[in-house]
């Protein structure tokens, strides 16, 4: 019950869908440059290549350096980042309670080298002033294969690039950077030259590389690196989520389907896929970056589950279903290998009553996570998400508010679904999102929305109308037949 309340408790601050809603940019002039406003002076860069895509976290304590107060902090991309840069969050690491800082995209000259985000602080800095940003961004399609080919049985590794300095518009005074991979086995990684304590940089503590700290360094500066590390695991990219979410009052149901489309990114096989090869494998549980199950966590109260692929139903499939949880496993009918690529639908009921509530004045609060999807150790990463929500008939004043990163969202729109039995048409709620990781599985979607009185008459009313016309239809046919006997 307490979520709800809390759930509706936001119904203030949900938007409106409009097709504009989410994208969230701000268009500059061509030759825009980031004013020289601000200084980092510490920065911390981690860089996680412990999943299937890269987490960063810059931590960094910037400060005021020009004579008017500042509350804009720009960050640079390369064109090839912007596609792939995903979840960014920024917050006062002092602060955490004060929220997420709003992120917008800088639209200018498309052709530049360098793109930006534009950081907005709360409250504009003076002079002098400082503050502990903490940001946090995702990279998809982060790493390549290298070899980029194996056999079945041979071990994975994977590249990624990146700059020894943290990318930054403005001068840093004292900055160093953290590589931290899966496992303690990186054969390859760039050296730099160090400091008086240490001649060479990084240092290498297990799975960990740390670069720096480095001295002062100019606005811009950078300096490429490349590391390659062990990852057994699969490289799994979602190229589209298409998750419908579908809400019938006159049910009391909420039916959820989700359709995958799911590539392995990782290194593909030297040779053709070898069964019995495979099966031994399998049996001395040998390490392996093939993808062999999906564990999807359902929200407790889920019932009939259903996996379809390509083929049809896909039997090896396992649902735990009690008070604590309600899990969904999902074995593929084939091991996934590098390259391959699995298509796949899952879906399931609940009781609306899980997720659904009435306001006082009538109208009707839902929330339901934005998406959910296989909960694995190695991660999974979204490029396109477009989330459907279809209300029952009639539905309007439809607003909704999705708590994921403000730049991961594209566009939302509302339009009406028509079904079979639908007179006017069920209203449809279209959110698109962009770049997502499995870290905002669960993150919730809220939406109110109100159902004129006739509206919520109307399903049952038709119904009952059919009823009533293959009634009179059997009745007529049945007269008919009674003619017919009666001649003969
Ligand atoms: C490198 O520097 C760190 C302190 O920054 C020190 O703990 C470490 O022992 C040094 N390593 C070498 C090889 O000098
Ligand atoms: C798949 O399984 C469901 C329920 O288990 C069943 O209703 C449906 O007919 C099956 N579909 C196919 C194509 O086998
Ligand atoms: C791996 O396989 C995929 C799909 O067949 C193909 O598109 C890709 O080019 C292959 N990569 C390499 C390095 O051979």
């Amino acid at each position: 019950m307490k979520p709800f309340s809390i759930a509706t408790a936001l119904v203030g601050l949900l938007s409106t869908a409009a097709a504009s809603a989410g994208t969230s940019s701000v268009v500059l002039p061509a030759e825009f440059k980031p004013p020289q406003t601000f200084k980092n002076n510490n920065l911390v860069h981690i860089i996680s290549l412990e999943k299937n895509y890269v987490k960063e976290q810059i931590n960094v304590l910037v400060e005021v350096v020009a004579a008017e107060p500042q509350d804009e902090y720009y960050l640079p991309f390369t064109p090839a980042q912007m596609a792939r840069v995903g979840g960014i969050e920024v917050k006062d690491r002092k602060d955490a309670g004060a929220g997420s800082f709003a992120v917008d995209a800088v639209e200018f000259d498309p052709l530049s080298d360098i793109q930006y985000y534009r950081i907005r602080l709360p409250t504009p800095l003076k002079t002098g002033e400082q503050q502990t940003l903490g940001i946090t961004l995702y990279y998809l399609e982060a790493y390549k294969p290298l070899p980029a080919t194996i056999a079945q049985d041979e071990a994975q590794y994977l590249v990624y690039d990146f700059s020894v300095y943290a990318p930054s518009v403005y001068p840093t005074l004292k900055q160093k950077t953290e590589v931290k991979a899966v496992s303690n086995n990186i054969p390859d990684y760039t050296k730099v030259p160090g400091n008086e304590e240490n001649e060479t940089f990084p240092q290498k503590i297990g799975s960990k590389l740390t670069y720096g700290p480095f001295g002062e360094k100019p606005a811009g500066a950078s300096s490429p690196a490349q590391v390659r590390v062990e990852f057994n695991k699969p490289v799994t990219h979602v190229a589209t989520l298409e998750r419908d979410v579908e809400v019938s009052h006159w049910g009391g149901n909420v039916a959820f389907e989700e359709r995958y489309t799911v590539y392995h990114r990782g290194a593909n096989l030297t040779n053709q896929f070898n069964r019995v090869k495979w099966a031994q494998q399998a049996h001395f549980q040998a390490p392996t970056s093939a993808l062999k199950e999906f564990r999807v966590p359902l929200q407790i109260g889920s019932v009939d589950p259903y996996f379809v692929d390509t083929i049809g139903n896909v039997s090896t499939s396992r649902f735990r279903s009690n008070k604590r949880e309600a899990l969904l496993e999902l074995k593929p009918r084939y091991p996934l290998f590098g390259g391959w690529k699995y298509p796949f639908t899952i879906g399931w009921n609940s009781d609306a009553a899980n997720f659904l509530r009435q306001t006082p004045t009538g109208g009707y609060v839902l929330k339901v996570p934005f998406f959910e999807g296989p909960k694995q150790s190695e991660g999974l990463e979204y490029k396109q998400v477009v989330v459907r929500v279809i209300l029952p008939e009639g539905s309007e004043n439809v607003k909704f508010h999705a708590d994921i990163p403000e730049m991961s969202l594209v566009e939302s729109s509302i339009d009406i679904h028509k079904t079979y039995l639908d007179t006017t048409g069920r209203t449809m709620l279209t959110i698109k999102a962009r770049n997502l990781v499995d870290d905002f599985r669960d993150r919730s979607l809220i939406i109110s929305y109100e159902t004129p009185f006739m509206a919520t008459l109307r399903k049952p009313a038709m119904i009952f109308a059919s009823f009533m016309a293959i009634y009179v239809v059997a009745w007529a046919t049945s007269l008919v037949e009674v003619g017919f006997s009666t001649k003969k």
